[in-house]
């Protein structure tokens, strides 16, 4: 299986930097096949610059970082799944603790959603993860699988759905989970996913702090399947320095 490699570039930037960093990330892709061969490339700019950098994307995936939980109408201010598969997006991340966190938004609602994706044709690349409190009381497990169980629709299965586990401790902070961390939690998320949805590969990535120089050692950790990443995807030479560090297929 090829590695993911996915950029959210959460709410940074303007229109021309956006459009430099995608024409940046473009150029860098284009020029070096052997990247191509190992790894799928996905970027997630903010909703307004989407349709700006859909049209300098040719060997990258564009995606958005939500949507609306409704198909259309009188809902000022959403944007809805419909609308992005539109603009030329094949992926929406759906769940991430920021929106968790700051938006309130529940697994229901994160259901709700990927079943638009589902219907606009797109994935739904849904992040799950603990908070430091919940490791600290031994919870990883049972909370991700809660989040799995409650935000993953019935009907998942590898176009549809990618998986992001992003330790809410370890997103922005510089403090990336150990390996053994890494390699506990995506097994647990492969065993939950096979057993509801069959031995099907469904994508697991890992995201929070993720940088070149940690990259290696999270890319050869069983049922890593590529990473989400945020600060270092703002730098083209950091979101591929991160990608170079893809080796070898699974
Ligand atoms: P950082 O890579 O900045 O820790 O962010 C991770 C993340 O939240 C990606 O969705």
């Amino acid at each position: 299986m090829k590695k993911l490699i996915a950029g959210n570039w959460k709410m940074n930037g303007s229109l021309a930097s956006a459009m430099e960093l995608a024409r940046a990330v473009e150029a860098s892709v284009a020029s070096e096949p052997g990247l191509l061969s190992r790894c799928d490339f996905l970027v997630c700019p903010p909703f307004v610059h989407v349709g700006g950098v859909k049209p300098v994307l040719t060997h990258v995936s564009l995606g958005a970082q939500d949507c609306s939980v409704f198909t259309n109408g009188a809902y000022t201010g959403d944007v809805s799944a419909d609308m992005l598969a539109d603009m030329g997006c094949t992926h929406v991340i759906l769940g991430h603790s920021e929106r968790r966190q700051h938006f309130g938004e529940t697994d229901g609602a994160i259901r709700q959603k990927a079943e638009k994706v589902w219907q606009a044709g797109m994935t739904a690349l849904i992040c799950v993860g603990e908070t430091e409190a919940q490791r600290e009381e031994g919870q990883e497990a049972h909370i991700v699988a809660e989040q799995m169980k409650h935000a993953i629709p019935d009907g998942a299965t590898s176009r549809n759905v990618v998986v992001a586990y992003e330790p809410v401790w370890a997103i922005g902070t510089g403090k990336t989970a150990t390996p053994d961390d890494i390699r506990t939690m995506h097994a647990f998320i492969k065993d939950q996913l096979s057993a509801r949805f069959g031995d099907q590969p469904i994508r697991i990535l890992y995201g929070g702090s993720v940088k070149p120089s940690n990259a290696g050692d999270i890319f050869n950790i069983p049922h890593v399947h590529g990473a989400l990443i945020g600060g270092a995807s703002l730098k083209s030479s950091d979101f591929i320095g991160i990608a170079k560090e893809v080796k070898e297929l699974d």
